[in-house]
């Protein structure tokens, strides 16, 4: 699988995003997954994928730390395309046994904690989610961060044993915008009061002006320590 990715690059070279996305299904029916967050990016997609009918299962990770206008674009996404989207919730003896030992806020004292916790409500989930697939599709763009500029659109994962592919990997923040307008696609309120990324709530944090994408994330931790294992393998290869 995660061998033939040379023959696949040659085979998307020259396509926009719905038509890799296309082929991509084709390619391995019944086996392409898309990780949606519900931020803008993947707004784009889930439109993409809902209004071509493209067979792609998609899910999210529902955490249980959410900000409330997370689950309102996920309620209008549901409405707007009335397709299905997969919720994978932590394993419920994990989460007790750390809220119940260390209190709900954990992540704020130590960087370990945080990994636990991110471990707990998005890896194992996560890798529950993707296993038994080949292709796992993402919103993430070159853009958002330093690690991320040096990745590909298309690239192995050897954690999980698939493909991953970011269909929008080259976009700018301006054209995910223009995207989001012109086919009225719901988005995420927070996006409009300096939220451009956007995770769980208590980990989240608008950004002010000049500051880069991702600096509300985390933002108490070092800027090396700043992925939460969900990309970890893909931007440490690099
Ligand atoms: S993270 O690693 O820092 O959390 P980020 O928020 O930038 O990732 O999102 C990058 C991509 O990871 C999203 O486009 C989406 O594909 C996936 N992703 C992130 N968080 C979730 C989530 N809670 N559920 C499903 N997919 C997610
Ligand atoms: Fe826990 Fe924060 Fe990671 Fe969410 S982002 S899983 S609340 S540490």
């Amino acid at each position: 699988m995660v061998g033939s990715i040379e023959k696949i690059r040659a085979q998307l070279t020259n396509l926009g995003p719905v038509e890799a996305l296309t082929l991509l299904a084709e390619l391995f029916p019944g086996k392409v997954i898309f990780s949606t967050s519900f931020g803008w990016e993947d707004q784009v997609i889930s439109h993409m994928i809902f209004a071509n009918k493209l067979p792609i299962k998609v899910f999210t990770l529902e955490t249980g730390r959410l900000f409330p206008e997370t689950y309102y674009v996920w309620g209008r996404t549901l409405e707007r395309y009335g397709e299905n989207i997969h919720a994978y919730y932590p394993n419920t003896e994990a989460v007790e046994r750390l809220v119940s030992s260390k209190g709900p806020s954990s992540f704020y004292e130590s960087v370990e904690n945080r990994k636990e916790c991110c471990g707990i409500r998005k890896v194992e989930p996560l890798n529950r989610a993707l296993a038994g697939n080949d292709v796992w599709i993402t919103g993430i763009r070159a853009e958002q961060s330093a690690n991320r500029q040096h990745m590909d659109n298309l690239e192995p994962d050897e954690v999980h044993q698939l493909i991953k592919f970011h269909p929008i990997y080259s976009w700018s923040l301006d054209e995910v915008k223009a995207y989001i307008k012109e086919y009225n696609i719901p988005y995420n309120p927070l996006h409009d009061k300096g939220f451009p990324s956007i995770g769980c709530a208590p980990c989240t944090r608008a950004v002010r002006e000049g500051e880069d994408f991702r600096a509300g994330r985390w933002w108490w931790e070092d800027q090396s320590k700043k992925e939460c294992g969900l990309h970890e393998v893909s931007t440490e290869q690099k």
